[in-house]
């Protein structure tokens, strides 16, 4: 196996920053990245702050200090030089295919032979991001959850012409790097795939909650009463809160990418795009649904606007998970579950759809025409209840 020393973090915006802030507490050197240098001084202090309170409450790894720690961390704004003597890269720049398959290329011309590439996309397809590049052997998917230091899950992800040396490094890289709150799940996603395991399941929700936001924009709805309505009460974070957090921009790349992937039915709704236009971005711009100026919002989500279904949500979910499992993405319906949990801190659909299939199949022949989109339909395993035997 490749020992892996020093890491390259190119692009330190919202996920890049929590990613280098774990690899430095798993001892690698890392370098920070990015073409802003005001960026990386907002990581350098995100990650100080984390380090220094890490410090505070004795729970940094045994006999390390912040101080050394940081003293692991380099900065740079050039690419070329940033991977010269690198042993692996993780990119986490813009959600956009042309970016990252000239980014992959380059650092892949650039840095000594060995060197793999990670890309921590949500959703685009490893094989497509390293097409044209010299190695694409070299180059695989590691997804993290944001922030990177709380959640659990990395799935790390097999292009078609990735090494099982590279893969093996990636997940041998993503079980060193500590997290926050409780232990890692880093599972490999066997079959290249848009949005890989945990986004893919949630993706076809999608259909349905810009079918919610339009009919709501359309009468008037307050947005939490939507919340209300659309949230699982089992769910750390509002669903809006969270489409907030993750950024409307990046749902509209997803939603667009779905669309040429998967299905014409994942076109993206008019409150997202509207959205994006008027750089309603969330958390980021300070304004998504919900106003940031003073924080993480807290809505009030006592009233409910009763145009949600909650059940149709985990149907799609767990549809969606028996497509997976005939694509061969994963084996089992157990690691959708586990991956959700560890991704999104709530349960995934599988466990329940193995009681209710029958109830969640009429359920989605019923939506499928309400909302004039097929790929809702239940697939052949949810139908037949045979996925219940893929544990
Ligand atoms: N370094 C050091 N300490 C840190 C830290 C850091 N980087 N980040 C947080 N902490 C500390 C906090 O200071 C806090 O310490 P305290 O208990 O002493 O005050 C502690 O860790 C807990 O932090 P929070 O108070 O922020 O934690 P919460 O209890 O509010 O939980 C959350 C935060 C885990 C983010 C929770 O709200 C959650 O699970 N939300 C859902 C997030 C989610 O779904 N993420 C996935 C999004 S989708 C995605 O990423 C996929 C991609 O493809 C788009």
């Amino acid at each position: 196996m490749g020992k892996v020393d020093d890491i390259v973090i190119v692009g330190v915006g919202a996920m890049g920053k929590g990613i280098a802030q774990v690899c430095l507490l798993a001892g690698y050197n890392v370098t920070l990245m990015d073409i802003e240098a005001k960026i990386i001084e907002n990581a350098i202090s995100y990650i100080e702050k984390g380090l220094n309170k890490l410090e505070k409450k004795g729970k940094l790894p045994e006999e390390m200090k912040s101080a050394d720690i940081l003293a692991k961390m380099k900065k740079t704004t050039n690419l070329i030089e940033a991977v010269q003597d690198a042993d692996f890269v993780i990119e986490a720049i813009i959600e956009k295919l042309d970016a990252k398959r000239k980014v992959c290329s380059d650092i892949i011309d650039n840095s000594p032979d060995h060197c793999i590439f990670a890309s921590n996309t949500s959703s685009i397809r490893i094989t497509d991001i390293a097409e044209g590049c010299g190695k694409p052997e070299n180059v695989i998917g590691m997804h993290f959850f944001n922030p990177a230091p709380l959640m659990r899950l990395i799935e790390i992800i097999a292009g078609e012409k990735s090494s099982k040396k590279a893969m093996n490094i990636g997940v041998e890289v993503g079980e060193s790097l500590p997290c926050l709150r409780g232990d890692r799940y880093v599972p490999r996603v066997l079959k290249d795939n848009p949005g890989f395991i945990v986004n893919r399941v949630l993706a076809p929700g999608r259909i349905y909650s810009d079918y919610i936001y339009d009919l709501a924009d359309e009468k008037g709805i307050p947005w939490e009463q939507v919340d209300a309505d659309i949230s699982d009460p089992a769910a750390p974070m509002s669903t809006l809160v969270l489409a907030d957090f993750v950024g409307r921009d990046v749902s509209l790349h997803t939603a667009e990418y779905y669309r040429e992937t998967l299905s014409s039915d994942f076109k993206p709704g008019k409150v997202l795009k509207r959205q994006v236009v008027e750089g309603k971005l969330g958390k980021k711009t300070g304004q998504g649904f919900y106003n940031w100026s003073k924080g993480r919002p807290e809505p009030d989500l006592s009233k409910k606007a009763g145009i949600v279904n909650q059940l149709v949500f985990k149907a799609i979910q767990a549809n969606e998970g028996c497509r997976i499992l005939e694509e061969g993405v994963c084996k089992s319906w157990k690691v959708i579950d586990e991956a959700i949990l560890a991704g999104m801190n709530f349960p995934g659909p599988m466990k329940s759809a193995t009681k209710n299939y029958r109830q969640m199949a009429e359920l989605l022949e019923e939506y499928s025409e309400k909302l004039g989109k097929s790929y809702l339909k239940p697939v052949e395993l949810l139908k037949s209840g045979k996925f219940i035997d893929m544990e």
